[in-house]
C-alpha cells in the first residue's frame, strides 16, 4: 500500500491538520511530523482495477520538503482571512436574467429554517455513475422515471425541477451577496475559483440522492456524458430523444449527430467525416496537455483561491475546459440561453451529465495524485454551502467531506483514459500537416506587449521573456512554468473565448505559424448586478511540458499569441511565472 503525504506548512502550526482523504474503507489517518514540517499521511485511495493513469508521481511525493506551493504564487490575493460560507437566507434578493438584464427570483423556497451540519452517508455500497452514451435501456427507464417525478412535483416544492435548476442561479447571478459582505456588495459566486468544482460536486450529489428517493432507490446514480472519450464526444441519445423527460429543445440542434470539437465557437460549422478522427485527437491531446500542465500545481485545474469577502478571478484549467460542452450544447442564437448560460443552464437535464464528468476528471486529477489533498488550507476546507437534502433538510456541507467521492457515496465506472498516450498520435498528425501546408518562410519582428491595455479585437502577438532558462528537471519538478494573461476585463453578459499560442522565437523574429495552443480561456455569459461588475480576470496556463515539447526551453523570450474567437475582452498584460509544485 503506497502512502500519500499531505504537507500542512502553510499555518505556523500543526493547528490545523485535517486527516481527509482518509482510505474511505478504514477511516484511518496517521499524523506525524518530520523535518520540521508537520505531515498528515494518510492511506491512499485503493485503486480501481484497471486506471490507466497517465502518469505515477507518489514517488515525487516523498522527495520534496513538502512545501504548499500554490500559496507562495497566489498568496497576495485578498486575504480576509476565512472560508467563504453559505448566504443569510433571509437577505435574497432579485437575481439577473442575461438574456435581457432583468431581474428574475432566483431565491430558494425557504428562508427561515433550521440547518444543520452535512453528515456524509454511511458507507455501504458505493453508487457507480456510468457513461450516458453506454447506459443499458432498463437504466435510461430508471433515469426518466425518477426526472418525470421531478418535473411533476409542485413548483414551489424544493425537490421540482425547477427549483432544482434555479439553485444554480442563486448561487451564481446575484441572488445572495456573501454573508457578512452584504454591505459592500460583495456577490456570492461559486464560478472562477476554488469553488467551482466542490459546489457542483455537492449540487450534482443532492440531485442525484433526490431522483433517487423519487423512485424509492437509493443505488440510483447519475450517468455522466463522457465527453473526454472519442466514444462519448457526442451529445449522448438518451437526450435527444423527443418524447423523453429527458428532452430539452432549448438546444443547438445542428449538433444532435455532430462530434463536439473543443476548440468550438457559436456558429463554427461542424466537423465533416474527413475531420473527425483529427477533431477527437486534437480534443484528447487538450485534455493530455491539462493534466500533464497541471498534476503538480492544483489552483491551475481547480481554480484559485478564495477567501470570505473576495472576488473570484481565476478559473482553473478544468472550468475553461467544460465551458465549451455547455456552449456547443446550448443554442447557438444569442443571447445564449440554457446551457448556454449559466442563469438558465440546468434546466436542461444535460447539465447534470455534463457536471458529472467535470466531476469525474476532478476525480481522475486527485486519483493521479495519490488523493493528495489539493489545497491544504483551511479557507478551502472549511468553505461551506447550503443544499436542500434528499430528507427536506437544508444541510450546510463543508469542502473537507466531498474530497473523496467514496465519502459521498458513489464512485465512477472505470473506463479507459483515451488522452493518456494520445501525445504521439498528435505529433503525427501535426507533423504530416506541416509538411502539405508548405508554410512560408518569412519572419517577422515581433514586441513586447507594452504598458497600456490592449482590446483582443485582434490577434495579439508579443514576446514575452522567461524568468528563467534551462531549468532542470529537478528545478520543473520543484516549479510549473505558468502563462499568466493579466487584468482581463469584459462584460460578464457575454459569453467569451481565445485561445492561447506559444512559439519559439529566432532572435526576436517568428514565422506566421502560431506555435502550439497552450489552453483557452472559456466563459459562459453569467450577469449579475452591476454593483458586482467592473472587476479583473487572469486565465494561468501551465507550460512547463510543452516548452520540452517545442524545444524552447533554451529561448530567454517567447511568442505569445492570443487569437479572440469569441466576444470583447480587454487584456492589462502577459507575463510568465513559476508556481511552486505541491508535489
Ligand atoms: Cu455552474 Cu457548468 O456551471
Amino acid at each position: 500500500m503506497s502512502l500519500s503525504l499531505l504537507a500542512t506548512s502553510s499555518f505556523p502550526s500543526s493547528s490545523f491538520l485535517y486527516p481527509l482523504r482518509i482510505n474511505s474503507k478504514t477511516n484511518q489517518s496517521t499524523v506525524r511530523v518530520g523535518k520540521g514540517v508537520a505531515y498528515t499521511s494518510c492511506e491512499q485511495k485503493h485503486g480501481k482495477e484497471g486506471d490507466n493513469h497517465i502518469m505515477d508521481r507518489r514517488n515525487v511525493l516523498l522527495g520534496m520538503g513538502g512545501l504548499y506551493g500554490a500559496t507562495a504564487a497566489i498568496g497576495n490575493k485578498v486575504a480576509i482571512g476565512a472560508p467563504v460560507g453559505p448566504p443569510d437566507l433571509t437577505k435574497c434578493q432579485p437575481a439577473v436574467d442575461s438574456e435581457n438584464g432583468e431581474l428574475v427570483n432566483c431565491c430558494p423556497p425557504y428562508s427561515t429554517v433550521d440547518i444543520v451540519d452535512f453528515v456524509p452517508p454511511p458507507k455501504d455500497a458505493l453508487r457507480i455513475r456510468k457513461p450516458a452514451h453506454k447506459l443499458k435501456k432498463e437504466e435510461i427507464e430508471k433515469f426518466k422515471l425518477a426526472i418525470q417525478k421531478m418535473k411533476e412535483l409542485p413548483a414551489d416544492d424544493p425537490w421540482s425541477f425547477m427549483q432544482q435548476a434555479t439553485v444554480h442561479c442563486t448561487y451564481c447571478n446575484g441572488a445572495f451577496e456573501q454573508s457578512g459582505f452584504e454591505e459592500e456588495d460583495v456577490l456570492l459566486q461559486i464560478h472562477g475559483s476554488w469553488l467551482f468544482a466542490p459546489w457542483h460536486r455537492y449540487y450534482t450529489y443532492f440531485w442525484e440522492k433526490i431522483l433517487g428517493k423519487l423512485i424509492g432507490d437509493p443505488t440510483f446514480a447519475l450517468p455522466y456524458w463522457n465527453w473526454d472519450a472519442p466514444d462519448g464526444m457526442y451529445m449522448p441519445k438518451m437526450y435527444i430523444d423527443k418524447s423523453s423527460p429527458l428532452y430539452n429543445d432549448n438546444r443547438n440542434h445542428d449538433h444532435y449527430q455532430a462530434l463536439m470539437d473543443y476548440d468550438y465557437v457559436f456558429g463554427n460549422p461542424n466537423p465533416t467525416p474527413e475531420e473527425v478522427d483529427e477533431v477527437k485527437i486534437r480534443n484528447l491531446k487538450k485534455l493530455h496537455n491539462l493534466y500533464t500542465e497541471t498534476i503538480g500545481s492544483p489552483s491551475l485545474f481547480l481554480g484559485a483561491p478564495i477567501k470570505a469577502g473576495g472576488v473570484p478571478d481565476v478559473a482553473g484549467g478544468l472550468e475553461n475546459l467544460h465551458g465549451t460542452p455547455h456552449q456547443w450544447t446550448g443554442p447557438d442564437a444569442s443571447p445564449h440561453h440554457d446551457l448556454g448560460n449559466f442563469y438558465t443552464a440546468a434546466r436542461d437535464t444535460m447539465f447534470f451529465g455534463h457536471h458529472a464528468n467535470v466531476d469525474r476528471l476532478w476525480d481522475i486529477y486527485s486519483d493521479i495524485r495519490g488523493n493528495k489533498i489539493e489545497f491544504n488550507d483551511p479557507d478551502w476546507l472549511e468553505a461551506s454551502f447550503i443544499f436542500y437534502d434528499e430528507n427536506r433538510q437544508v444541510v450546510k456541507c463543508k469542502v473537507k467531506d466531498c474530497l473523496l467521492t467514496e465519502n459521498l457515496g458513489y464512485t465512477y465506472q472505470t473506463e479507459r483514459h483515451a488522452w493518456k498516450d494520445v501525445k504521439r498520435v498528435y505529433k503525427k498528425l501535426v507533423k504530416g500537416k506541416k509538411r502539405s501546408a508548405g508554410e512560408g518562410l518569412t519572419l517577422s519582428p515581433v514586441s513586447d506587449f507594452g504598458t497600456e491595455p490592449r482590446a483582443l479585437d485582434s490577434t495579439i502577438r508579443v514576446l514575452i521573456p522567461r524568468p528563467a532558462i534551462s531549468r532542470s528537471t529537478d528545478e520543473k519538478e520543484a516549479a510549473a512554468e505558468v502563462l499568466v494573461v493579466d487584468q482581463m476585463k469584459f462584460n460578464h453578459k457575454e459569453s467569451i473565448k481565445f485561445d492561447v499560442y506559444i512559439a519559439k522565437p529566432t532572435e526576436g523574429l517568428v514565422g506566421p505559424d502560431l506555435g502550439e495552443l497552450v489552453g483557452s480561456f472559456v466563459r459562459v455569459a453569467h450577469t449579475h448586478h452591476k454593483k458586482h461588475e467592473a472587476k479583473f480576470s487572469k486565465i494561468e496556463l501551465g507550460i512547463t511540458n510543452l516548452l520540452d515539447d517545442i524545444q524552447a526551453e533554451q529561448s530567454d523570450s517567447l511568442v505569445v499569441s492570443l487569437v479572440p474567437r469569441l466576444g470583447n475582452v480587454i487584456v492589462g498584460g502577459v507575463h510568465i511565472d513559476h508556481f511552486d509544485s505541491d508535489i
